[in-house]
């Protein structure tokens, strides 16, 4: 982890290069403990994720460890997973993740978990799990569905295609194409930096509340039937006639 000179914008480098950056437990638990430090310093206003060298974010979970996990160890494992990716989400301030190559399976759910993603021309990402008979483990299938909507995260789920960053930048994936990405990635994150970091963490917290909406709406929508006016539009509907609202 590095920070700028007045400390503002911290970045945080997935540093496993001869496995593309492919998270393994002590990688991974490093992770986890570094985004939560950055998150918890108030000295710190942006953070920027990236991953070491020129080919890869993040090639995913560790497929050599997960082949040797039993249902007990995978839930710990994709605990560890949520637990990292939460800390993004979660932090008080924006995460931008930096593509700076293949984002794959976990490499993608950690990008999701970001902000904003910007991305390398060379970068490619998906949710390959499909085809290792697994499915995403780290939040890939509510968040890509989030970011990306649900006919996009079926595709890439479902057939677990890789998609290069032009296509990315098409369905919504990532923000923008950028090169040197990681520079791209720090002007923007110390122009946000610069803002008010009260209103931004209220920006991100509510705008993150944006899923939570689907509970209240299936309560409101069934509670909604109690309401006279609810009673009256339907019935006039029925009786084919035009309805009385009498609540404001
Ligand atoms: N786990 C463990 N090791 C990995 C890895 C991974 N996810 N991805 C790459 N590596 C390792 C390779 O085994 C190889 O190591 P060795 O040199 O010791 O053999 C090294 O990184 C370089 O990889 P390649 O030789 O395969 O490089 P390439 O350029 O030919 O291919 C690639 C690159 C297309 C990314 C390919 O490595 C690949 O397909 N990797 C797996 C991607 C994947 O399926 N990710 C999803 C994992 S599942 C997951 O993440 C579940 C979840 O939701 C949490």
């Amino acid at each position: 982890m590095e920070r700028d000179g007045a400390g503002a914008v911290a970045v945080v480098t997935i540093d496993r290069e001869e496995a593309l950056n492919a998270l393994d437990v002590a990688t991974l638990t490093e992770l986890r403990d570094r985004l939560r430090e950055v998150g918890g310093d108030s000295a710190v206003r942006a953070v920027v994720l990236t991953g070491a060298g020129e080919k890869a974010f993040a090639a995913g979970a560790d497929i050599k460890y997960m082949s040797g996990l039993d249902a007990e160890q995978a839930k710990a494992w994709g605990a560890l997973g949520h637990e990292t990716t939460a800390a993004l989400e979660s932090m008080p301030k924006p995460a931008i993740a930096a593509i700076n190559g293949f984002a794959l399976g976990g490499g993608c759910e950690l990008a999701l978990a970001c902000d904003l993603r910007y991305a390398s021309a060379r970068a490619k990402l998906g949710q390959p799990e499909i085809n290792l008979a697994i499915v995403p483990g780290w939040g890939g299938t509510q968040r890509l569905t989030r970011v990306c909507g649900i006919g996009v995260a079926k595709d890439l789920i479902f057939t677990g295609r890789t998609v290069d960053a032009g296509e990315a930048l098409r369905i919504g994936l990532i923000n923008e194409i950028a090169d040197p990405v990681l520079e791209r990635a720090l002007e923007v994150a110390h122009s946000l930096a610069a803002k008010s970091a009260g209103a931004l963490a209220l920006a991100k917290r509510l705008v993150n509340m944006a899923p939570d909406a689907l509970d209240a709406e299936a309560r409101e929508f069934g509670e909604l039937f109690d309401s006279a006016d609810a009673k009256e539009g339907l019935a006039a509907f029925v009786e084919k006639r035009p309805p009385r609202f009498t609540a404001r």
